[in-house]
C-alpha cells in the first residue's frame, strides 16, 4: 500500500478501505508516513467528507494508536462530558462534583487552554498544591474511594491526534467534521468511560460558527460513540456570550465555588442542570430530565457538591481550604471598570474578543509555552438581555500589567448594546442522542 495512492484516492472523492485508513494512521504516527503526505491527505480530507463507516474506522484506529485506559475496576457507570470549548467555560469543576455527588462515577482527563479558550487543568492549578499528574492505577483508586478524579492526559493517549492535531492547527486543516470528530471521540474513547456527554458550542468564540454546523458535528459524534458501543449524547449550547460572569482561571474557580453554594450566575446553573441531568440519566441514577433536576437542585442546596469538590481538591494534593474560603485565591493589583457609553439593552457579547482579552490581561497562553498568570481575567458585570444605562459598569478587567488601554477597548467593543429589549434563548439549544 502506499500513502500516496491513500491521497489520491481520498482528492477524487473515493471512499476508502478499513485497511487505507489503518494504514495512514498507523504510518504517521511511527513516522513513517511524513507530514506533507499527511497534511495533504488532511487537506483532501476537508475538501471530500468521509462517510460514517470511514470517520468510525479513523476514530477506532487513532484511539489504539497509544495507551487504552481500562477503567473496568471502577463500580458503577462511568461517565464523562466533553465541551468543545469554549469562554468562561468552567463546567466541569461544578458539574463532575455535582454529579460524583449523585453517586455518577466521574473519571475525567481535561486539557490545557490555548489562545481564547481555557482549559479546565489550568483552572485547577489555581488552587495551591493541586496535582493533575495522576498515574493510572492512583486515578482509579481515586474514583474508587470518592466519586471523582480530574487530571491531565497521560502522554501515551491518542499520539496519533497529538500529531495530527498540531499538523492540522498549521496546515489550514482543522475545520473539517470528520476530523475534528475523530480527534475528540478518539480521546474520550480512550479515555474509558462508559458513557459520554458532548457540549458542542456555537457561536462567535467557538469552533461550530453556527447552529447547524454546531448539530453536524454533534451528530457524527453521537453516531461514531453509538458504533463503537458507548453511550453518547450531546446537547448543542450557546456561545454567544462567554458562559456565566467570569473569564480567567481564580475567577473562574470561585464562580464554581459560588455555584455549587447555590449562588450560581443564572445560564450557567441552566447549562449544569442540563448536562448533570442528562449524565445521571445516562449513569441509571435519574429516570428523566425532571429527576435528574432535581437531584441536581438537592445537591446543590445540600452542599453535597461542594464537598466533593473539597474531597477531590484534597485527594489530588491541593489545599482544600480555598473552597471554603475562596477570598485566599490571588487577586490581581489593577481592577478596572469597563463602563457603557449609550443605554440600551445588551445584544450580544463577542466571547472571542473577551476570550482574547483575557488571554492578553495574563489569563492565557497564545503558545503552549506562555505562563498564566491565574489571577487575570475579566468579570462580566452585564448579561445577554440586562438594560444598561450611560456610565454603568459593562466589566471588570483583573490584570497584573501596566498598560491595558487597547485590552480595555477592546472588551467595551465586545459589547453589542441595542436600543430595544432583547428576547433572551434558553443556553441549550438542542439534545441530540440516538
Ligand atoms: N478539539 C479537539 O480535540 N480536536 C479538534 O480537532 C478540535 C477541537
Amino acid at each position: 500500500m502506499r500513502m500516496v495512492d491513500i491521497i489520491e484516492r481520498k482528492r477524487d472523492g473515493v471512499t476508502l478501505s478499513d485497511a487505507e485508513i489503518r494504514f495512514f494512521v498507523e504510518g504517521y504516527t511511527k513516522g513513517e508516513i511524513p507530514d506533507y503526505q499527511a497534511s495533504s491527505f488532511a487537506m483532501a480530507t476537508l475538501f471530500r467528507g468521509m462517510n460514517k463507516e470511514e470517520i468510525a474506522t479513523l476514530t477506532d484506529a487513532m484511539m489504539h494508536s497509544g495507551d487504552v485506559i481500562d477503567l473496568s475496576s471502577i463500580k458503577g457507570v462511568k461517565v464523562d462530558k466533553h465541551s468543545t470549548g469554549g469562554v468562561g467555560d468552567k463546567t466541569s469543576l461544578a458539574l463532575g462534583p455535582l454529579v460524583a455527588a449523585c453517586g455518577a462515577k466521574v473519571a475525567k482527563m481535561s486539557g490545557r487552554g490555548l489562545g481564547h479558550t481555557g482549559g479546565t487543568l489550568d483552572k485547577m492549578e489555581s488552587i495551591p498544591g493541586m496535582k493533575i499528574e495522576v498515574n493510572e492505577e492512583d486515578f482509579i483508586k481515586q474514583v474508587n474511594e470518592i466519586g471523582i478524579a480530574i487530571i491531565g492526559q497521560t502522554k501515551k493517549l491518542v499520539p496519533a491526534d497529538k500529531k495530527l492535531y498540531a499538523l492540522r492547527d498549521v496546515t489550514g486543516t482543522v475545520e473539517s467534521i470528520p476530523l475534528i470528530a475523530s480527534s475528540i471521540m478518539s480521546k474520550k474513547l480512550a479515555s474509558g468511560s462508559d458513557a459520554i456527554l458532548l457540549d458542542v458550542k456555537f457561536g462567535r468564540g467557538a469552533f461550530m460558527k453556527t447552529l447547524d454546523s454546531a448539530k453536524e458535528l454533534a451528530e457524527t459524534m453521537v453516531e461514531i460513540g453509538d458504533s463503537l458501543k458507548r453511550d453518547t449524547r450531546a446537547i448543542i449550547t450557546d456561545m454567544n456570550q462567554p458562559l456565566g460572569l467570569a473569564v480567567g482561571n481564580a475567577l473562574e474557580v470561585k464562580e464554581a465555588i459560588d455555584t455549587l453554594n447555590g449562588h450560581g450566575p443564572k445560564d450557567f446553573v441552566e447549562l449544569v442542570r442540563n448536562a448533570g441531568s442528562i449524565m445521571l440519566q445516562q449513569a441509571g441514577i435519574a429516570k428523566d430530565m425532571e429527576d435528574g433536576y432535581r437531584l441536581i437542585d438537592n445537591a446543590i442546596a445540600d452542599r453535597s457538591g461542594l464537598e466533593k469538590l473539597k474531597a477531590l481538591v484534597k485527594a489530588q494534593g491541593g489545599d482544600e481550604s480555598y473552597i471554603t474560603n475562596p477570598e485566599q485565591f490571588p487577586v490581581a493589583k489593577n481592577i478596572v471598570e469597563i463602563k457603557s457609553d449609550v443605554a440600551g439593552y445588551v445584544e450580544r457579547i463577542d466571547s472571542l474578543e473577551i476570550g482574547l482579552s483575557a488571554m492578553r490581561l495574563g489569563a492565557g497562553r497564545e503558545t503552549m509555552a506562555d505562563k498564566i498568570d491565574m489571577s487575570a481575567g475579566i468579570l462580566l458585570k452585564k448579561k445577554v438581555g440586562d438594560k444598561v444605562e450611560v456610565g454603568e459598569v459593562l466589566a471588570l478587567a483583573h490584570t497584573n500589567h501596566e498598560s491595558f488601554a487597547k485590552e480595555l477597548e477592546d472588551i467595551r467593543h465586545a459589547f453589542n448594546i441595542s436600543p430595544a429589549e432583547i428576547k433572551v434563548d434558553p443556553i441549550v439549544h438542542a439534545y441530540i442522542k440516538k
